[in-house]
């Protein structure tokens, strides 16, 4: 099985989450990609979607489902999205695709976290994967010497720019063993935006695609 079968299994798993008639939080990602292709096939059960990102949002509208300004929502029961890893209490690093903030509000907003991935994505110690970081671009070049001192190494994502017209520092090297700790410490830094880091809102559930079928972690 490929990692996109798995994700794509994870994904279809996560309809049974959607036990309401409401608003669907949607994040973004490949393994997103095959939770709104699913999410099409009940299209008529729900009110629509809020979404993370202009893609997914396009995406959405292919399939003809309506997708609300966040302000304009009172309630978002299940929110889906993916993960670049998770750890065992379901903390995450989030943000390889650059969605980082809106997927970040949109967790904090909802009252349940679906986490979708493929086996892979399961760590003991998050930081193999770089963690994303949003900037304000005059900020870049001193947000980088103040992760330096933090003992990561950031790499500036070049050429990409976020929905919210902010840039990426990539964090090579870090041994995250308190993601809270980070997860603060870094917002803290004045001209971050948001981190990838999702320790102090984790996932509520993580559904994992595997060979055998789709795991349950929560
Ligand atoms: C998007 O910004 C990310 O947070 C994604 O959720 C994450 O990168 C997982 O992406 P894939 O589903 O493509 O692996």
């Amino acid at each position: 099985m490929t990692a996109d079968e798995m994700k794509k299994q994870a994904a279809w798993s996560a309809l049974e989450y959607i036990t309401t008639d409401g608003v669907v939080g949607v994040g973004t990602g490949s393994t997103v990609n095959h939770f709104i292709d699913a999410l099409a096939t009940i299209k008529h059960r729900i009110e629509g979607a809020v979404s993370s990102s202009n893609a997914s949002t396009q995406r959405l509208k292919d399939y003809g489902i309506e997708v609300f300004d966040l302000n304009d929502v009172k309630e978002v029961a299940v929110y889906v999205d993916g993960a670049d890893e998770s750890n065992h209490n379901l903390q995450l690093i989030k943000g390889g695709g650059g969605a980082l903030t809106r997927e970040k509000i949109i967790a904090a907003v909802a009252d349940k976290f679906v986490c979708i991935a493929d086996a892979t994505k399961l760590v003991d110690v998050l930081g193999k994967f770089p963690l994303p970081v949003e900037v304000i671009p005059m900020a870049r070049s001193y947000v980088a010497r103040e992760i330096v001192k933090l003992g990561g190494q950031p790499v500036y994502r070049e050429g990409v720019i976020t929905d919210n017209h902010n840039v990426i520092l990539d964090v090579h090297g870090l041994d995250i063993m308190e993601p809270i700790k980070l997860e603060k410490t870094l917002n803290d830094i004045v001209g971050v935006v948001t981190n990838g880091l999702f320790a102090m809102r984790p996932a509520d559930v993580l559904l994992l695609g595997t060979e055998t079928g789709t795991q349950i972690v929560n």
